[in-house]
Order: structure tokens, then C-alpha cells, then sequence
């Protein structure tokens, strides 16, 4: 019997597969594989054989070429998570949650990189022109110079591309478009990826610049951003919290700037504004300390940041505890609970324990560790931080506290907010003089005891 064919495939990271299964083993997504159309009759692949190819021209790696310039869209916040600004005939992926504003961001980015002499395209997939173009209005943007489509069929935009030849071509969304070369439904995996190598290709022939919408799918037929996201030269991700009005852009991937690096906007009526300080945005009102609260100094991308993390301990009824995270890794939480209870004797079993990052953020930094060992500490104990103080430092397992990277732009920041101190494991130095006065912990144990007393 031949191999079987791997015809089942996850709509999530695209992993392919011989039989269906509830949960995907590659990507660990629920309900995301399903069945795919076996491909199309014709010959099984065949090898290369030996015919031969022609030859392929080799180079030096040096250049006279100067880097191509990028374009500013005078949306600060946007540029820098571009790397600074857009690179000409790179291609870009931009995903995000149903309804998170990603039609708005780029039609307000399109018309400003039109603005700044970009012959630009916005192909609508998903939307009428009339609901393109009312959206446009919401925004004040009708006057921009943009031209507008709404169509999903590859073949006629790539002709038109080819006809028009502008610098940006936006495709909202790629789930939508359709090429007629693949006969499996427009938001299959073999669709979307397929329409993604097709506009990624004539993009760099063509030195147009493109960016890609994706809905980010928690489950179903419809291929997720992530089964693309290889081909592209940039990969953004849209996030916000339900009910919160900002937004962060987050550059997961790429190959012309750091990666990492986050744009926040808040979402009004008119549209998406940038927040130049997002640290002032993430802290709660912070007249009276709080027990339960810690403020981690961290960085984000290039940029220092200052988050609030909240945590709520109360004892449970239930045989097995609670352990609910937003915002943080929940197996970083369990080592962190592990190494108070193993290090310091201080226990959570019999426990319920709640961390949240205030304003909806997503940290992933170990330099947050500490922040975090406070909140839990400062809510089962009920004793507020000392005011006025910032904390940052990673816990080993050993319970050691361990440096961590650009502790000065930490206190700059921390300074310029109005802290006056700052815990932090640094054991060289007591801080700069201009900066929040340092206190310095070896370690968790020598922490617990100096801020709580206890240990
Ligand atoms: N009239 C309005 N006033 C204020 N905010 C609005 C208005 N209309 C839409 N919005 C905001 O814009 C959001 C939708 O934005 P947008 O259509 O850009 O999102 P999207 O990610 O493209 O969604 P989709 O998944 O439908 O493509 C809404 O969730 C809402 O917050
Ligand atoms: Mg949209
Ligand atoms: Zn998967």
C-alpha cells in the first residue's frame, strides 16, 4: 500500500498531517485541522531527473548599492515598529483579532504613505467600496490621494497591479483573495498561501511594497496569518483587549529592524491615535499604594516601558488551586510560586492566584520576574510597596536575583514618570545619581525579608 496522503492540515501554523485530530500537535490550537481537498489530478510529483538546469550567477557579498530608501508615514508610532519606516518592495503581514481595527490602521497608514508620495492601492476583499469609502469619511481621509478596489480575484489584480504600478498595494484581507490556479475554497491554507507567494513575488519584481491583512482564527476552516507569515519580509501583530480602547501594534518578525518593537494607539471614533507615552497609559491611578501591585520597569522592543502588574491571593475552596494569568506566561508564574514556596518558605497551596497586566499589555521579558514575585508577595501578605518604586530583575531557580539588560533606560524612565526608587538586582552599582535610588537585592530571599518582613 502507497504511503498514505497527508491531506489533513491545521489552519493555524499549516502543519500537515495523515489523519484529523481535535487538537493540532504542531501548534497545540483546538479544532483548527481539518480536511483538505487531495490536490488536483495530474502527475504525482516528480524528481528534478537530470535535465539539466542553466546556471545561476554567483556574487561577492560586497555592494556599491546603497540600502533603499524607506518611506516615513508621519504616524510615529507605526514607522518605528516598521523598523523606521517602509521599505521599498518588502513585503508585509499585518494579523489580528475580527473587529480589532486593522482595516482602520491601514487605511489611515495607506493614506498617510500616499501622502508622502507613495502611489498607493487599497484592495478590499472584504468590504463594499461604498463601506470603504464611508469608513474613509469617518476618518477624514476622503480627500487622500488613494486608490481604491474591492475585489478578490488574484488574476485581475495582479493585471491591474501590472497596469498601474503602484509603490504600496494594501490587501485587506488575504483570506479573501482567490487565486484560480488552487481549487481549494478562498481561505484554505492552499489558498491563502497560495495568493500570499503570488503577491509577495510580483511584489519584488515589480519593487512594490505590500502588506497583508490576516484574521487571526481561533478554529475552523479559514488558514491563519501564521501559515504565511515565512514568506513575508515583516510580521506585525494588531492586539487589544475587548472592552479596552488601546491597541499595540508588535513586530513578531523583522528582516529590516528589530523585532519586538510595539507601537500603542488608542482606538476613537476618528480613527486610531498614537500614544507617545504609553507609560503614563499603563499605570493605574497611583495616589495610594496598593497591596497586590507592583510596577515593572520594563523594555519593549527599543523602548522602556512601565507596566502595572496586579495580583489577587485568596484562599480556595477547591481541592486544586487556581492559577489565572493575563498578560504574562502562566508556566513562568508556577516557577516563580515554585521558587518562593522552595526558597523563601513562603507556600501558595491552598491558594487561588490572579495576575493581570494592567492596560492589556503582553510582557514577556524575565526581567518582569521580580515585578511579579512583588505583586504576589504584596497580595498575601496585604502590604503595599513602599510608593514612588519601580521593580525589575529575573529569578533563577536558585533563588538568585539575576542582572538584567539596560537598567539605565529602566530608571530614566522610571524618573521621568516620578519614581523616586527602584529594587532591582544590580550588585555593581547603586544606580546613576540622577536616577531613583536603587536598592539592591541579592536575592529572593533578601527581598521577601527587607520589603516584607517576612522570609
Ligand atoms: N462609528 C464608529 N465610532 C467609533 N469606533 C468605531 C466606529 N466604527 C467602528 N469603530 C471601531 O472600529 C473597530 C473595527 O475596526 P476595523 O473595521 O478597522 O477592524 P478590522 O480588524 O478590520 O475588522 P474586520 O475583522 O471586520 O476586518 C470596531 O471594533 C470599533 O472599535
Ligand atoms: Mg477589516
Ligand atoms: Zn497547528
Amino acid at each position: 500500500m502507497a504511503a498514505r496522503a497527508e491531506n489533513f492540515r491545521c489552519t493555524a501554523c499549516g502543519a500537515s498531517r495523515s489523519k484529523w485530530s481535535g487538537r493540532c500537535d504542531a501548534c497545540g490550537a483546538w479544532n483548527t485541522v481539518v480536511e483538505e481537498a487531495p490536490l488536483s489530478a495530474g502527475p504525482a510529483r516528480k524528481s528534478l531527473g537530470t535535465r539539466r538546469g542553466s546556471r545561476v550567477e554567483l556574487s561577492d557579498l560586497a555592494s556599491e548599492e546603497k540600502p533603499p530608501a524607506r518611506t516615513i508615514s508621519g504616524i510615529g508610532e507605526l514607522d518605528r515598529v516598521l523598523g523606521g519606516g517602509l521599505v521599498p518592495a518588502s513585503a508585509v503581514l499585518v494579523g489580528g483579532d475580527p473587529g480589532i481595527g486593522k482595516s482602520t490602521l491601514l487605511l489611515q497608514a495607506t493614506a498617510q504613505f500616499a501622502g508622502a508620495g507613495l502611489k498607493a492601492v487599497y484592495v478590499s476583499g472584504e468590504e463594499a467600496r461604498a463601506q470603504v469609502r464611508m469608513r474613509a469619511r469617518r476618518l477624514g481621509l476622503e480627500q487622500a490621494p488613494v486608490q481604491l478596489a474591492a475585489e478578490t480575484n488574484l488574476r485581475d489584480i495582479l493585471t491591474t497591479l501590472e497596469k498601474e504600478r503602484p509603490d504600496l498595494v494594501v490587501i485587506d484581507s488575504i483570506q479573501t483573495m482567490w487565486a484560480d490556479s488552487v481549487e481549494s475554497a478562498p481561505g484554505s491554507v492552499a489558498q491563502v498561501r497560495a495568493a500570499a507567494h503570488e503577491l509577495t513575488g510580483f511584489a519584488k519584481r515589480r519593487g512594490i511594497s505590500v502588506v497583508l491583512v490576516g484574521h487571526v482564527t481561533k478554529e475552523g476552516q479559514i488558514a491563519g496569518p501564521r501559515v504565511i507569515e515565512h514568506m513575508v519580509d515583516t510580521v506585525l501583530y494588531f492586539e487589544g483587549e475587548r472592552g479596552h480602547q488601546f491597541r499595540i501594534l508588535r513586530a513578531v518578525k523583522n528582516r529590516f529592524g528589530p523585532a519586538d518593537e510595539i507601537g500603542v494607539f488608542e482606538m476613537t471614533g476618528r480613527g486610531l491615535t498614537e500614544v507617545r507615552n504609553p507609560s503614563a497609559l499603563f499605570l493605574s491611578e497611583r495616589d495610594t499604594p496598593a497591596a497586590g501591585t507592583a510596577v515593572f520597569a520594563g523594555i519593549e522592543g527599543t523602548r522602556p516601558l512601565l507596566v502595572e502588574f496586579q495580583a489577587l491571593v485568596a484562599p480556595t475552596p477547591m481541592s486544586q488551586p487556581r492559577r489565572s494569568v493575563v498578560g504574562w506566561d502562566g508556566a513562568r508564574l508556577s516557577m516563580i510560586l515554585a521558587v518562593l514556596e522552595a526558597r523563601c518558605a513562603i507556600p501558595f497551596s491552598g491558594l487561588d492566584v490572579y495576575l493581570n497586566v494592567a492596560g492589556g499589555l503582553k510582557i514577556s521579558e524575565p526581567a518582569a520576574d521580580l515585578a511579579v514575585a512583588a505583586a504576589l508577595l504584596s497580595a498575601r501578605e496585604d502590604i503595599a510597596l513602599p510608593a514612588d518604586t519601580v521593580v525589575f530583575g529575573e529569578i533563577s531557580l536558585s533563588g538568585a536575583l539575576r542582572t538584567v539588560a539596560q537598567t539605565e533606560s529602566r530608571l530614566k524612565e522610571a524618573r521621568k514618570l516620578g519614581f523616586n526608587k527602584a529594587i532591582a538586582p544590580d550588585r555593581g552599582s547603586t544606580g546613576p545619581s540622577w536616577g531613583p535610588r536603587v536598592r539592591q537585592m541579592p536575592d529572593l530571599v533578601t527581598f521577601v525579608g527587607e520589603i516584607f518582613g517576612a522570609g
